[in-house]
């Protein structure tokens, strides 16, 4: 079971990363032709991130996490898929800030779940 959470938490970490570096672009009006693929490495990580929660959750992950994790799922996809035409104009930063900082919670999210259903196996084994 250790190593299906590793692998969803790898998937995570590849994905949400290169969907960071790509949303970064996006941000200095580089690459705004590869949006699409954003999204499905996006959409990737959350639905990777929901794989971590439950199989957190099946290892004793605390129920906050996990409930947390889910929940910033629903917001990383809904913000996405509604960004571009959420408050156009001189606000649009916020919005975009705000799209970051989620999707960033959402790798942190399934390093806190895996980091605790290690650490309760350490101290369980030792
Ligand atoms: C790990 C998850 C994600 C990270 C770290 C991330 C990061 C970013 C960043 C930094 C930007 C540039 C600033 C901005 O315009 O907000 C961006 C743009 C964008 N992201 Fe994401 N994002 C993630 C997930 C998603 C998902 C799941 C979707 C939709 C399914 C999505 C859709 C978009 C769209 C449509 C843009 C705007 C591109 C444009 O300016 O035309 N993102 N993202």
């Amino acid at each position: 079971m250790m190593m299906t959470l590793t692998t969803f938490q790898w998937i995570v970490r590849v994905a949400g990363i290169l969907a960071l570096i790509l949303g970064l672009l996006f941000w200095t009006g580089d690459a705004v032709n590869l949006v699409p693929v954003h999204m499905l490495l996006g959409t990737l990580t959350v639905l990777a991130l929901w794989l971590v929660a439950v199989t957190g959750s099946q290892m004793g992950a605390p129920m906050g996490l996990v409930v947390g994790a889910g929940i910033l799922g629903l917001l990383v996809l809904g913000l996405g898929f509604s960004q571009q035409s959420l408050v156009p104009g001189s606000g649009h930063w916020v919005v975009q800030v705000v799209h970051l900082l989620l999707g960033m919670a959402a790798i942190a999210s399934s390093e806190a779940i895996g980091g605790r259903v290690r650490r309760a196996q350490t101290v369980a084994t030792a």
